[in-house]
């Protein structure tokens, strides 16, 4: 696991901006990886400014997202089809038919964890995986306690989650209880995965995932098993581990 600690939330965003963009240049059918939430937001700013000043295409890369809450509709603000049109897809050139999500909504649960492990067969494998980081440890929706052989399954959120997901609905009682996700195993079939982390909340996750630790009450730290990780965190998230050199 290579750990890269820069500045600041910026500093991330423009680093991992300019790892995706020298991926998509060397192979322009690139299969990215996406999370949502508030870590990669300024990943996606950079690379809409990426696409529309240094000229990088996504005609031909296909995204395979790593979650989606239970309940909502595509179109409801929060689900994380309305994310990733809002804040990427649709600042880019990329074709809709190549960019996947789990259905928030689908008649039969089961069904759709069979459908959307199917894409990943079909699509995958994931070049480049973009991952954040729960203040608990999980990557996607991958709670504390999850299989390391997981694939795409339905989870029931951890209260802190919910909690820490709270701040982009009315109320807690509106955040979706449950979730479709891809799982440890598909994770780490990934040729390469980077993890972001930003700001205070996140130093208590980084520090324990650098311990090393490999524990299902811990997910990230399975990212321990896998050869090509890189981990970038700003001084902020980084802060506990400094304390303790
Ligand atoms: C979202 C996802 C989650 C988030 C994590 C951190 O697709 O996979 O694991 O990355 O909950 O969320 P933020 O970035 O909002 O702190």
């Amino acid at each position: 696991m290579k750990v890269i600690v820069l500045a600041d939330y910026e500093a991330v965003s423009k680093e991992a901006a300019r790892l995706v963009e020298e991926k998509v240049s060397e192979n322009d059918q690139l299969v990215l990886g996406l999370a949502t939430g508030s870590t990669p937001l300024g990943l996606y700013e950079n690379l809409i400014d990426g696409y529309k000043t240094r000229g990088i295409s996504y005609q031909n890369v296909k995204t395979i997202n790593l979650d989606e809450y239970l309940g909502l509709e595509k179109d409801h603000p929060e689900s994380y089809h309305t994310f990733m049109v809002e804040k990427l897809f649709k600042h880019i050139d990329i074709a809709r038919e190549n960019t996947f999500i789990p259905d928030g909504q689908p008649s039969s649960i089961e069904a759709e964890c069979a459908r959307y492990e199917k894409v990943m067969n079909r699509v995958g494998p994931i070049n480049l995986q973009i991952l954040g980081i729960g203040s608990n440890g999980h990557i996607g929706f991958n709670e504390p306690g999850t299989d390391p052989e997981s694939e795409t399954h339905v989870v029931e959120l951890n209260d802190s989650t919910r909690k820490d997901n709270a701040q982009f609905f009315n109320s807690i009682e509106e955040v979706p209880t449950h979730a479709i996700t891809l799982g440890i195993q598909n994770i780490l079939k990934s040729d390469k995965i980077i993890l972001l982390a930003s700001g205070k909340k996140k130093a208590e996750a980084i520090k324990i995932l650098l311990e090393k630790n490999v524990s299902a009450s811990f997910p990230a730290s399975y990212l321990w098993n896998h050869p090509n990780v890189t981990v970038i965190v700003d001084e902020d998230a980084y802060q506990l581990v400094r304390q303790k050199q």
